[in-house]
């Protein structure tokens, strides 16, 4: 079953419709987002993406630096905007009763109870942003002045919890993430690794089920990093939510990710389990990031 779809999704910068659509021509004719911007001087971020991402699935987005992976992410919760395309989400999906048989290889036709997401006014999007969709950033994105515990509970204050019932749940996520007795601490006075499982506390607290992971892990050291991913993998295994989990190295993806899509200069290369990747690539580029895992 579908959770996401992108649907023929491109993104060039900057540009007004009339300009994209140029940019968008010499794309389409194969040229490569290097040169479109030499030539037009657009930033392409991403150019006819079809991507299918499975409920309850952990999905890796994988690529070099300017790849357009946080592009892509940045379309989900709708940061960004498309210059074209749909983004379907299936928002009927709640993180409790979730259908997880995710046997099925990609589906052809969206879901029927799929949304587009670019179709939703002002207060519908606030409402999926709510419910629906959280996101974990590379540099922790604490409110410095919030307490450990305030900025956990943040998402559901805004949700309109009590403050006995935000307060249980923030401390369950801290417990969960391994982080008991810090609820008073304030971001400044914990180690990185701390911080990015409070990030992590806080987007799990507002029990969404769809969770975006932007180079979540990327800033920390490796002992930390490695220690994150275990805890990322056994709560997904109670979880099963659907996460993006975006990252530039090749053995965090194949460790974390059951499937894995490679972007290069803004176009998907390649969607597949790592073994599928490994065995079948689909052209030097996924083959040279298979052949650099350890
Ligand atoms: N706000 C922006 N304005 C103009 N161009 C942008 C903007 N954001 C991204 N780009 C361009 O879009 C392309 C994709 O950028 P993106 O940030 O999505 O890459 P990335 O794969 O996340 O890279 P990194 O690994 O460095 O985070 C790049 O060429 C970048 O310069
Ligand atoms: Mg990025």
């Amino acid at each position: 079953m579908n959770h996401i779809q992108l649907e023929n999704i491109s993104k060039i910068y900057n540009a007004n419709s009339s300009q994209a659509q140029s940019a968008l021509a010499l794309l389409a004719e194969g040229m490569d987002s290097i040169k479109v911007k030499e030539q037009t001087g657009y930033s392409v971020g991403l150019y006819d993406i079809n991507l299918n991402i499975k409920a309850g699935e952990l999905h890796c987005i994988m690529g070099l630096s300017g790849s357009g992976k946080s592009t892509l992410i940045r379309h989900i919760n709708r940061l960004i905007d498309p210059t074209s395309g749909k983004i379907w989400v299936d928002t009927s999906i709640s993180a409790k009763n979730k259908d997880n048989t995710h046997s099925e290889i990609i589906a052809t036709t969206k879901p029927s109870s799929a949304i587009n997401i670019l179709e939703l006014d002002d207060k519908e999007l606030q409402h999926y942003r709510q419910q629906t969709v959280s996101m974990v950033f590379q540099h922790f994105g604490l409110v410095p002045h919030m307490t450990v515990m305030q900025n956990v509970a943040y998402g559901l204050r805004v949700r309109k919890m009590s403050v006995s019932e935000r307060h249980e749940v923030a401390r369950h996520w801290l417990n969960e993430v391994g982080l008991p007795n810090l609820e008073h601490s304030y971001p400044d006075e914990l180690s990185g690794g701390m911080q990015q499982r409070v990030g992590l506390a806080r987007a799990l607290a507002t029990d969404n089920p769809i969770l975006l992971m932007d180079e979540a892990f990327s800033a920390l050291d490796p002992l930390i990093r490695a220690q994150l991913q275990d805890q990322l993998l056994e709560l997904q295994e109670r979880l099963n939510k659907t996460i993006v989990f975006i990252t530039h190295d090749i053995d965090e993806a194949v460790k974390v990710g059951q499937r894995i899509s490679i972007l290069n200069g803004g176009r998907l290369v390649q969607t597949g389990t790592p073994n599928e990747l490994r065995h079948n690539p689909a052209d030097d580029y996924v083959a040279q990031f298979m052949s650099a895992k350890a």
